[in-house]
């Protein structure tokens, strides 16, 4: 029994891509038995969870994506004695998950969002998987419980969570500190280098600066529901009733990408020495003025990889992400033409195509 993988670029490591074929069968078998509309977790991942794997096709382009970003983040890694993997913003779990299914020694989940910590552990438990930790918190609260514990990371690894962290280079200059040989694998669907994706977000982006949202069944308690806008502006108005409606639509329009803290000392800044905070470069990016968590982020994986080389790591690359399993026919087909030209091309050329983008580094 095991598990077609699909056309997706994998690293020459049979062992893995064998163990990893049938890792993801074992996990097809489980993961369709469950419903999880019937699971104890919060309506967030249960909607979340709904939309990835719902339908056999979704769980197949799931499992293909996991076991894409699984494959880079182990080879160099795998069949290391008491390998030690850390799934940083792992949200409900499921690539972790799939992890320990390959047999992962010591595999630990982390995340910012609490509710979706507890989440994971009620999937673990209907998976019949031990997970070792989870940890709730962002980059010092993680490095804490990994120092308190006495926990080296070897490898880690996450998928749609480097273009949330509010301050990306914060998380790069700490991730040397997470293990004293580490691995890091991350994929982003936030791909700028694809038009259609680029038009997508960017178009998302425009609308939550501008437009309350409206709240339904699964929204995710810790996601501001008004337009960050005028989240900015209330941050700002609270502590300075003050400032003329000049300056107040100034800041809050140069604060585009700040949280509150930020925003705040911008603030202060500007009454001070009567300079005004400094834009963010990026044309419409914008996060959550209340987390800093962004609204996808769009980040060139290159200049990432530049910013990783900066404090250490060597042998990075960027790859191109494939399309798993498509629902409709149409994309299916297209998705079939893209995974050939994505596997032969050039990442940089890839990606223009790619439904995501994926980047690694290594330091010892
Ligand atoms: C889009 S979800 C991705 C979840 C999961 N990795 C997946 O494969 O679907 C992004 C996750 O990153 C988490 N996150 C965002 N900023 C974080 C931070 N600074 N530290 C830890 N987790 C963070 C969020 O709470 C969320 O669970």
């Amino acid at each position: 029994m095991s598990f077609n993988l699909g056309i997706i670029n994998l690293p020459n490591n049979p062992k893995l891509i064998k163990d990893l074929s049938l890792a993801c069968a074992r996990m097809e078998k489980k993961l369709s038995k469950i419903n999880f509309f019937d699971l104890n977790i919060t309506e967030y991942n249960k909607k979340y969870i709904n939309q990835m794997i719902g339908t056999h096709d979704g769980l197949i382009n799931t499992l293909r994506k996991y076991a894409f970003v699984l494959s880079w983040a182990l080879d160099k890694k795998y069949g290391k004695e008491n390998l030690t993997f850390l799934d940083y913003g792992a949200g409900h779990g499921l690539m972790s998950m799939l992890a320990k299914e390959l047999g992962i020694k010591h595999v630990l989940l982390s995340d910012i969002f609490p509710p979706s910590m507890d989440d994971a552990k009620v999937l673990a438990k209907k998976l019949n998987l031990s997970i070792d930790h989870f940890i709730v918190g962002d980059i010092p609260d993680t490095l804490e419980y990994l120092k308190q514990n006495n926990i080296n990371i070897d490898v880690i690894s996450n998928y749609d969570t480097i273009e949330h962290i509010y301050k990306i280079e914060d998380f790069i200059k700490a991730l040397p500190m997470f293990g004293s040989n580490i691995n890091y694998f991350f994929g982003s669907g936030a791909n700028g280098s694809n038009p259609f994706i680029d038009k997508k977000l960017r178009s998302i982006h425009k609308q939550i600066e501008r437009i309350d949202k409206e709240v339904k069944e699964g929204h995710k308690a810790s996601d501001s529901v008004k337009a960050y806008t005028t989240i900015r502006r209330e941050i700002i108005l609270e502590k300075h009733q003050d400032l003329d409606e000049k300056d107040l639509n100034q800041i809050v329009r140069l604060t585009r990408g700040k949280r509150k803290d930020d925003i705040l000392r911008g603030v202060e800044e500007f009454k001070r020495s009567g300079n005004l905070p400094i834009e963010i470069s990026e044309s419409t990016d914008t996060c959550d003025p209340m987390n800093g968590n962004w609204a996808e982020h769009i980040m060139d994986p290159f200049e990432l990889n530049k910013k990783f080389e900066k404090v250490g790591f060597k042998n990075t690359f960027v790859l191109a992400g494939f399309y798993g399993k498509p629902k409709k026919l149409i994309n299916k087909i297209a998705g079939f033409f893209f995974n050939v030209y994505i596997k032969v091309m050039p990442p940089k050329l890839g990606l223009k195509l790619a439904p995501y983008y994926a980047i690694y580094g290594e330091i010892n």
